[in-house]
């Protein structure tokens, strides 16, 4: 990659699912630091120590599962709910935009139309720093799908075939 890079074949360098310590060690060892990192982020599980780190390195972070997939029944979380009812904005505009006042990059998926224009319509409102506050208690620290620190995963991830 830092080859292609320095040929201006490719406009930034990503990577996915570094770990603090491992994007530390990553990044000491690489001639060119990584641009990109691209981690499960939503409002319960914040990466805030990651986010840190990242800051300090120039290197963004962006979100993957800003829904965390509708996990922790997501979509009907009250907090969300209420929040985005004072802007008339559903639970997953008021999810995609903490992250963006937080500087995460979001990618949200899905598979219907009408939600996909849902999903962009979050750049004509501003929650509060109440509003901000009170969702940054939603954090637990920790993941709602799978530790990479995990052996069994790893090995799992090393025998997958597509
Ligand atoms: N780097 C990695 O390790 C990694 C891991 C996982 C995912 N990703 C990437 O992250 C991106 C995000 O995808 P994701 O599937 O992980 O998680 P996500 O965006 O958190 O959640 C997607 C789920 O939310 C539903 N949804 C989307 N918008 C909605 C809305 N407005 N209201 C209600 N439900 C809504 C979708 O259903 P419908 O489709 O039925 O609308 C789908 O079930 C993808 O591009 C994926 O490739 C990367």
């Amino acid at each position: 990659m830092e080859e292609y890079y320095e040929k201006g074949l490719l406009k930034a360098i990503g990577v996915s699912n570094f770990y603090p310590d491992r994007f530390i060690d990553l990044s000491h060892f690489v001639k060119i630091k990584p641009m990109v990192n691209q981690m499960e982020t939503h409002v319960f599980n914040q990466q805030k120590k990651l986010h840190e780190i990242l800051k300090e390195n120039k290197c963004q972070l962006m979100s993957w599962g800003p829904f965390a997939e509708g996990r922790n029944d997501f979509f009907n979380n009250t907090v969300l709910k209420s929040i985005g009812s004072k802007y008339g904005k559903t639970s997953a505009q008021t999810a995609l935009r903490y992250l963006i006042q937080k500087n995460i990059v979001v990618i949200p998926k899905s598979t219907h139309k009408e939600r996909m224009i849902e999903n962009i319509n979050v750049f004509d409102f501003s929650l509060s720093n109440d509003d901000m506050a009170a969702l940054e208690k939603l954090d637990t620290e920790n993941s709602l799908f799978f530790s990479h620190y995990d052996p069994d995963f790893v090995k799992f991830i090393l025998n997958y075939k597509i």
